[in-house]
């Protein structure tokens, strides 16, 4: 027996007993004939005690270990004169009195601690050993908790969680595809899915009503903090259902995510439409931790003279509380060279300070007069020792700009709390995206997502202006700024569904070659239905106020999309190329 109890279990009631852990080295200290070692392992650390003068080979072989070693160690619970009050087991220790060592381990190249001395390159390398650190095992552990609590949720609910295909045909979600060639179909390729988008979707046409997944999806995009190449996510479909079902549905999801796991019970769960968010925030995923909304001054400060603000198109500005004081004339000039950085491409900031005494001062004070300045000081609704920040230009990339400026500015007032959660659903998304460089239409979510009902004549006569302006009930679910999840109610008419491929520039052939077994089956009574997906890593991450995802994935993919433990992608051999009927030529086969 390797064990009688893991190495967080032991208590004051355990004295006495005489106990066998198994586990690996923390760490060790030798004081003059006492050796203390601390034994670790998923649940704890448990203090290990040798005494030179009750068996010095014992204590000189406890000497003669190193650190990660695993060991298996027999002895009598004590109680510790020394009680450490931060640790489970930290009011008892254990006098050894039989050691076997059953592994021995190199020194690891960096720390197994909280707080470690290893960069992210070695982490990644060497995972396992990262692993063993308490911040990503208990990510690991909050994880699949997380997904336990979705699978009681959802089958409370009668949804059935169903498995679809890794090996498909491409799913257009806005990425490339991850492609896996076939040896009995020489020179023809499989997708990896980016969703299961269709699947679920013929899952309904099946009768299924209520469908979960918590499952893999592959996307070939640039990686960011919160994109990995493959992911997870709790991907859910339901039959008969209007958009507002599926809110209370997910929003009733969320709220026993954050109750079961971390026993915070979410306040409000408002919604805003697309165009709100962008015109008062700037962004289709604000962080409502805090205000700061944006004012829009072009009624006031246009037509005084100054041509910047004349010639642009909007006017628009935040007021932040309380900042007057804060930044003096060099500060500004750093947040502002920080807004010209190319990231944000800002040309310029405007500030006005109303100083706690009443003046007014602004970098824009010699166009304007101070009741000039006040009104839109009053407009923002500022008090005495605010300061408001002002940009102007082209409408979306102003707007884009200010949201960077209200993050950076939430970000040092201390508005982005940990554990403070704001929830927030934003609803009627535009259903085409124009893309000026390809001159086509995009879609805003994909392109099985369905017009508001009010839209569809529209869109089936409207011309090309009128496509641009169409709103789709389709809906992302943001919590503290970060999209979370998103979905739409579907397209289930064959015409409707043609309409729309034509729209995204798909020839009929087209279409009919990549979606045909999609239209095909909405010919065979095709239930209304919607349905959502959530980002099970983004979740779990956002959960724990973390924005990177990185470290809730047990072996997750670095900035190049590689893996650098086991070293993928990688080349493959010519025997395995010619089987795919594939051979590598040139600069390829280098
Ligand atoms: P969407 O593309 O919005 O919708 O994806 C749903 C959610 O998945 C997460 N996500 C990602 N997480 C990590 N790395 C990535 N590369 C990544 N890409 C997306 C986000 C996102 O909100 N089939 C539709 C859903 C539907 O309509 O039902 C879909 O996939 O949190």
């Amino acid at each position: 027996m390797y064990r009688t109890h893991n190495n967080g279990a032991l208590r004051m009631s355990d004295v006495g007993q005489e106990v066998t852990l198994s586990g690996w080295l923390q760490a060790s200290r030798d004081f003059g004939g006492m050796t203390f070692i601390d034994l670790r392992d998923r649940y704890g650390i448990t203090q290990l005690v040798f005494n030179m003068e009750v068996d010095a080979d014992l204590c000189t072989k406890a000497r003669k270990l190193g650190r990660e070693f695993v060991l298996k160690i027999s002895g009598i619970v004590h109680e510790r004169s020394n009680k450490n009050p931060n640790r489970l087991t930290g009011d008892i220790e254990i006098i050894v009195n039989d050691l076997e060592i059953l592994n021995e381990s190199k020194t690891p190249p960096f720390t197994i601690e909280d707080e470690t001395d290893g960069g992210d390159d070695i982490r990644m390398k060497y995972r396992y050993l990262d692993i063993r650190r308490n911040p990503v095992k208990n990510n690991l552990v909050f994880r699949s908790k997380l997904g336990i609590e979705v699978r009681k949720y959802l089958s409370d609910q009668d949804f059935v969680e169903i498995e679809t295909p890794f090996l498909i045909k491409s799913t257009p979600e806005g990425a490339r595809d991850f492609v896996v060639p076939s040896r009995m179909n020489k020179g023809q390729f499989y997708a990896l899915p980016q969703s299961p988008q269709t699947f679920k979707q013929l899952l309904m046409v099946a009768g299924m009503d209520k469908y979960f997944q918590i499952v893999k999806c592959f996307r070939d995009e640039d990686l960011r903090a919160d994109r990995q190449p493959e992911f997870t996510q709790i991907d859910c479909e339901m039959a008969f259902v209007t958009q507002e079902e599926i809110l209370n549905t997910f929003e009733g999801l969320t709220r026993h995510l954050f109750k079961s796991t971390l026993d915070i019970e979410l306040g409000d769960f408002p919604r805003m439409t697309y165009d709100d968010a962008m015109e008062q925030y700037g962004s289709d995923k604000p962080d409502l931790r805090f205000d700061m909304k944006f004012v829009y001054l072009n009624d006031l400060a246009q037509n005084k003279g100054f041509s910047v603000f004349d010639s642009a198109e909007v006017v628009v500005g935040i007021n932040a509380t309380g900042q007057a004081e804060n930044y003096s004339n060099k500060d500004i000039k750093k947040l502002t060279e920080w807004m010209q950085r190319p990231q944000i491409g800002a040309k310029g900031l405007v500030y006005v300070k109303w100083n706690a005494d009443g003046s007014i001062k602004s970098s824009v004070g010699k166009f304007y007069s101070d009741a000039d300045l006040q009104a839109w000081l009053e407009k923002a609704g500022a008090k005495k020792g605010d300061m408001m920040l002002i940009l102007s230009g082209e409408t979306d990339k102003t707007r884009k700009q200010l949201n960077e400026l209200r993050l950076e500015m939430g970000r040092r007032m201390g508005f982005m709390k940990k554990g403070d959660f704001k929830p927030l659903w934003v609803v009627d998304f535009p259903l085409l995206e124009w893309d000026e460089e390809s001159n086509r239409f995009h879609a805003m979510h994909h392109p099985f997502t369905s017009p508001k009902k009010e839209e569809i004549s529209r869109m089936l006569n409207g011309d090309h202006e009128t496509m641009k302006s169409l709103k789709a009930d389709a809906y992302d679910m943001v919590i503290n700024g970060a999209e979370i999840g998103g979905g739409s109610i579907r397209i289930h008419d064959r015409e409707l569904q043609s309409k729309n491929f034509d729209l995204l520039g798909f020839t009929k052939e087209e279409a009919e070659e990549q979606f045909g077994f999609l239209m095909g089956a909405f010919e065979y009574g095709a239930p209304p239905h919607g349905g959502l997906a959530f980002g099970f890593d983004r979740l779990s991450a956002v959960m724990n106020d973390d924005s990177s995802i990185r470290d809730y994935i047990a072996f997750p993919k670095n900035n190049q999309g590689r893996d650098v433990m086991i070293d993928a992608p990688a080349p493959v051999s010519d025997e395995q190329l010619a089987e795919w009927g594939m051979e590598m030529s040139g600069d390829l086969a280098k």
